[in-house]
């Protein structure tokens, strides 16, 4: 009995032991059944993130490869000659005829012989196809939107508006009073000045209130871009302003171009000289009845050469001073149009204390205060914090490098 009692509890441990091990089994299946999912999803990620990393790859070299291209400028034209396999045969603007690749960027569907192309100053590969109407730094040159800035938002030069009124919009306005006069209005109007005393913004101003195409670059741009073109920039400026016309052309900074060089040994000085050549023969060039007007502005009168400035060029000049008391204040006006003040600040005591600054540094003391006032969450600007604000700025300037400097213009 005991055997078979044995025998019985052996079955039913068998086949509990069955169940269980079937039980096990199938847990496990699922396991593995939930593993081979989670497998087969960690592979598609795999795949999907060695795709996504491909990508990036592609997008870091394509965005290393443009970033070299910014960093080389200058950049020499050319015009293709011939496609070979993928090079171009090319003759650059001096006449010298090379064989160069093609930056791979570039749809090379477009390159034709006789396209006009930039080539990367020292491989000399393709890097740009130009279009063979104006430079589109010419085109750009256009102010279409007029810039925000009114005669009525800058401090303390009623005079100098004045001047450039006369010299500028009144031929416009009334060229036959000036024929009947018999006097030839200027051709160009150069304002000179320390930093941040607003020239750049008088020519703005100008831009706003014409009627007239108003056309406007840096200097630097002129010289910089291209080896070679800077003059032939120059002179689809000034036919584009004829077109236009009447038109402004306004050149800023233009000591870049038209200072003296003494020693013109690089190709670099070599171009800014016949940029300024060109620009010298534009002006000479165009009369009065091609209704276009010159203003150039500078804060390094002393670098421009003397050809710039002599009669039927730069003619007038019209000098920017830094502001004096009355016009600081007024400048501070400007500026704290719409901050609201503590009670009792007094314009003419920020104008008493902040002797020397130019309007560019006003500016700076505003905001500076401002962001005071904000940063300890105050309802107004006090005294103190211009006060503070002032002696900052003024720290900067002596010390340009030094910690005082740190977030100022941040
Ligand atoms: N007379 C002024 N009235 C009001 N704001 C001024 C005046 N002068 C300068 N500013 C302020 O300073 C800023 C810089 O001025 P702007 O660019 O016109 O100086 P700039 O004379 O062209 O200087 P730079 O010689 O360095 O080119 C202006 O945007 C303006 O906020
Ligand atoms: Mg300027």
């Amino acid at each position: 009995m005991a055997s078979e009692a044995d025998e019985g509890s052996g079955g039913l441990d068998d086949l509990e032991n069955q169940a269980s091990r079937k039980d096990a089994l199938d847990s496990l299946r699922m396991d593995y059944q939930e593993l081979t999912d989670k497998a087969q999803q960690l592979l598609t990620e795999k795949l999907f993130l060695e795709n996504e990393f491909d990508q990036l790859k592609k997008r870091t070299s394509r965005l290393e490869e443009e970033l070299s291209n910014i960093r080389t400028p200058p950049l020499i034209i050319g015009f293709i000659q011939d496609i070979l396999d993928g090079q171009a045969i090319v003759r650059s603007s001096n006449g010298t005829v090379f064989m160069v690749s093609v930056n791979r960027r570039l749809d090379s569907t477009n390159l034709k012989p006789g396209s006009r192309v930039a080539l990367n100053q020292d491989t000399l590969s393709v890097v740009e196809i130009l279009s063979d109407s104006w430079d589109p730094l010419v085109s750009n040159a256009e102010i279409l939107d007029s810039p925000e800035v009114e005669y009525g938002s800058i401090g303390g030069l009623e005079e100098q508006i004045r001047e450039l009124k006369e010299a500028i919009e009144l031929p416009f306005e009334n060229p036959e009073a000036f024929s009947k006069f018999g006097i030839d209005p200027p051709k160009g109007v150069l304002l000179t000045g320390p930093p941040g005393t607003g020239k750049t913004m008088l020519a703005k101003a100008v831009a706003n209130s014409t009627k007239a195409t108003f056309l406007g670059l840096v200097g630097a741009e002129l010289a910089q871009k291209y080896i070679g073109e800077g003059g032939r920039m120059v002179r689809e400026l000034f036919e584009l302003a004829k077109q236009k016309s009447p038109a402004i052309i306004f050149i800023d900074e233009i000591d870049s171009i038209g200072s003296k060089r003494l020693d013109v040994a690089t190709s670099g000085d070599r171009e800014v000289q016949r940029t300024l050549m060109q620009l010298l023969s534009e002006i000479d060039g165009f009369e009065n009845l091609d209704n276009v007007k010159v203003i150039a502005a500078t804060n390094r009168p002393e670098l421009l050469d003397a050809a710039l400035l002599r009669p039927g060029r730069f003619d007038r000049i019209i000098q920017i001073p830094i502001p004096d008391l009355v016009a600081r204040e007024t400048i501070f006006g400007v500026h704290t149009k719409s901050m609201p003040l503590s009670k009792g600040l007094k314009l003419s005591y920020l104008a008493s204390i902040s002797e020397g600054f130019s309007g560019a540094e006003i500016k700076s003391s505003v905001v500076e205060a401002g962001i005071s006032a904000i940063s300890e969450n105050r309802k107004s600007v006090t005294k103190k914090d211009f006060i503070n604000a002032i002696k900052k700025v003024e720290n900067n300037r002596k010390n340009p490098s030094g910690p005082a400097n740190e977030g100022l213009y941040a």
